[in-house]
């Protein structure tokens, strides 16, 4: 281990290329959640809006970190949806916290540790990285196999800012593919991806309140109709664990109107939930169906094909992959895992901004092949 350590530090300082963290990412077939494999073997949930990430603990002795520490209070300096741990009354005081499923929202008391990273292919180690320990109630509804949730947010504890805490070298940014299937890889990329000429750039919003990624549109359009004008300091978020694309009641209507009239002409099929709006499968074709646009400021559009707004759900129908978020929706628009797939996504945190691709499939490319370092 620590030779390997030393290894690294030397590979770097003699002016080799920016060293880079490149990790499969795969789709478990019965959550649809996904996951990334840290040491080469151990997958990991990605959340990109958990406050830290959290594991299993072995039930041999674990390191334990102490109250008022950098990490015990960055490990909670957000406000929480989850009761506050209770100090505990162990001498010297051992730092708790509040780790959260984010699909059951459950949350335990557990004790804030650490572990060491390492990618031996890219010959990185990464030492003392802070995770909390998990207890097993709180993997119910996660991929079986998986050992603990990755946060991958703005928070000080993520991982991407902890490797770069630890290998200043890596910058705090990542490059997110989620693949669309089970049997393909997608990948997690750690570190400067190169500018790739099909990336748009977006700055991120930051709320002081939650870890999450947030960007502004001006608008919503379906068909080139648009559904929605926006400020572009509203916001709308992005998530991992949010399945499908959830709109705000009212938004929700509108663009189901829009997105039917697109449609006109397409048998319809009875709504399978949780989607409400069905077609017969084998009368869409992708081309046929509305092209949906994100519209950013600058005239720059994140453009939603086919592949990425109906899901097929078998028998020979395919839904409009959109769910209503309900009347008290907190927010107009959070952007859901299914309408990320096959995109290349950039999380510059140290550049504040957000690099979308839209689909890669219309290049011809997708997650499981693409070339992260050219
Ligand atoms: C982390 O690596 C160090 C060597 O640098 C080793 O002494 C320590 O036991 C490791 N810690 C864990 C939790 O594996
Ligand atoms: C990352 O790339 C940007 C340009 O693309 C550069 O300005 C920045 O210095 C790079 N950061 C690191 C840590 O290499
Ligand atoms: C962006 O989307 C809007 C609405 O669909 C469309 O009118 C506009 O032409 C698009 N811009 C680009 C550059 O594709």
């Amino acid at each position: 281990m620590i030779n390997l350590f030393l290894f690294s530090l030397l590979s770097i300082s003699s002016a080799q290329p920016l060293p880079r963290l490149l990790t499969p990412l795969n789709k478990d077939p019965i959550t649809s959640l996904y996951t990334i494999l840290l040491n080469s073997i151990d997958p990991y949930v990605i959340d990109i809006a958990a406050p830290f990430s959290w594991r299993r603990c072995p039930s041999a002795p674990h390191p334990t970190v102490a109250c008022f520490t950098a990490e015990c209070t960055q490990a909670q300096y957000l406000p929480s949806p989850c009761p506050l741990p209770p100090i505990s009354s162990t001498t010297p005081c051992k730092c708790m916290v509040s780790p959260r499923n984010p699909i059951t929202q459950s949350c335990a008391c557990a004790q804030l540790t650490y572990t060491n990273i390492t990618d031996r292919g890219a010959h990185i180690f990464l030492k003392h990285i802070f995770l909390s320990c998990a207890p097993n109630p709180l993997f119910e509804s996660l991929p079986k196999g998986a050992v603990g949730l990755a946060s991958l947010s703005l928070a000080p504890l993520s991982l991407q800012n902890q490797f770069s805490d630890r290998l200043p070298q890596l910058s705090r940014t990542f490059a997110m593919c989620l693949p669309s299937a089970s049997s393909r890889n997608g990948a997690v990329y750690f570190g400067n991806a190169s500018d790739h000429s099909l990336l748009s750039y977006t700055p991120l919003l930051t709320n002081p309140k939650t870890a999450d990624y947030a960007v502004g549109i001006k608008g919503l359009s379906v068909g080139k109709h648009s559904v929605i004008a926006m400020s572009p300091f509203e916001g709308i978020r992005l998530s991992t664990v949010v399945p499908y694309t959830t709109l705000a009641a009212d938004v929700y209507a509108r663009f189901v109107e829009r997105f039917e009239e697109g449609m006109m002409g397409v048998p319809k099929m009875k709504s399978v939930p949780p989607f409400t709006t069905c077609y017969k499968d084998s009368a869409v074709g992708f081309s046929r169906v509305p092209r949906i646009d994100l519209e950013f400021d600058g005239g720059k559009n994140w453009t939603i094909f086919g592949a990425n707004s109906m899901r097929r759900v078998g028998g020979d129908t395919t839904c409009l992959a959109f769910l209503d978020g309900g009347e008290k929706a907190a927010l107009k628009i959070v952007i859901g895992a299914f309408q990320m797939e096959d995109n290349l996504l950039v999380f510059d945190v140290d550049r504040s901004r957000f690099g979308f691709s839209s689909s890669l499939l219309s290049e011809g490319m997708s997650c499981s092949n693409f070339n992260f370092t050219k």
